[in-house]
């Protein structure tokens, strides 16, 4: 009896580890291009061993690997609402993806669920970076559009808030019934070696997008380098409550578009 109890409680965390390693988007930057077996390949490897082991502790770390030319700099982070058994899973899996899908390029950034990795040879510590962005949109369309619009900008003002005050570590994240049956669910995270500032400017251009892009769209995320946000009609965040459960719609339900700055 206990071991099958046990064989479902495995079974039930490799299927929630699975979920949170989905994987969103990974950028490999073409102009950075290295050979896999040079020293700086080898320092990128030290580096995330040493940003894996360092995220694990409070879920965000930064750090630099090697001399003069083959240094790098590198930041992981996961969602500031993840536990840390899931952040220690997408972390883990993140450097070890990241290196497979970017092996030849020393700037490299990988965007999970649940975590987020990044490393350079410039050195992009502690400045929002929303040259490029990321965004998906569930193809479906809201009934309601006025309304859910108004619902939706309140609700972003508060969770913006939420995340540039200090002690916050860049999270923000609310929720708003809509109507008995439909609860809107908003987050929004920075990237921890930001000042509320960046934090706030960050922000504010990954929101500037759900007007023009995720116009009236059922959910929304919205990728930069230095924040992401994101929106959807169901739960997504922790913690849940009693009668919550986590909703995810396939990445096939969304439509990706990249922005880059003008
Ligand atoms: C880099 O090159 C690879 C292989 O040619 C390509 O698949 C990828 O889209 C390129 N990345 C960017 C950011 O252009
Ligand atoms: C990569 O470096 C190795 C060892 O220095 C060398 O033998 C190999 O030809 C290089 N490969 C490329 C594609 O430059
Ligand atoms: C959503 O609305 C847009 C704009 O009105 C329309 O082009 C699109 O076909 C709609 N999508 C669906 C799935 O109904």
């Amino acid at each position: 009896m206990a071991s099958l109890h046990n064989l479902i409680l495995i079974l039930l965390l490799s299927i929630c580890t699975a979920e949170s390693a989905e994987l969103w988007n990974q950028f490999c930057n073409n102009n950075s291009k290295i050979n896999y077996t040079s020293q700086l390949s080898t320092n990128i490897n030290s580096l995330l061993a040493e940003l894996v082991s360092e995220t694990i502790l409070n879920g965000f770390s930064t750090g630099t690997y090697g001399k003069g030319n083959d240094k790098v700099f590198g930041l992981a982070q996961c969602r500031g609402d993840v536990s840390s058994k899931d952040c220690f899973s997408c972390i883990q899996t993140a450097s070890k993806e990241i290196r497979k899908l970017c092996p030849n390029q020393a700037d490299a950034q990988i965007w999970y669920d649940y975590c987020f990795l990044r490393y350079d040879t410039d050195n992009f510590l502690g400045q929002s970076d929303t040259s490029t962005g990321i965004i998906f949109y569930n193809v479906e369309n809201v009934t309601d559009p006025y309304s859910f619009n108004k619902q939706l900008g309140t609700l972003s003002d508060k969770v913006i808030a939420e995340a540039i005050k200090p002690g916050n570590k860049g999270l923000g994240k609310g929720k708003k019934e809509l109507s008995s049956f439909l609860t809107l669910y908003e987050l929004v995270q920075c990237t921890r070696d930001l000042s509320q500032l960046s934090c706030a400017q960050c922000l504010a251009t990954a929101i500037g997008n759900f007007a023009t892009f995720c116009n009236n769209k059922k959910g929304c995320r919205v990728l930069y380098s230095s924040c992401i946000v994101r929106y959807e009609l169901y739960p997504f965040f922790f913690p849940l409550d009693q009668k919550e459960t986590l909703g995810n719609v396939p990445v096939e339900n969304y439509y990706s578009y990249v922005v880059h700055k003008p």
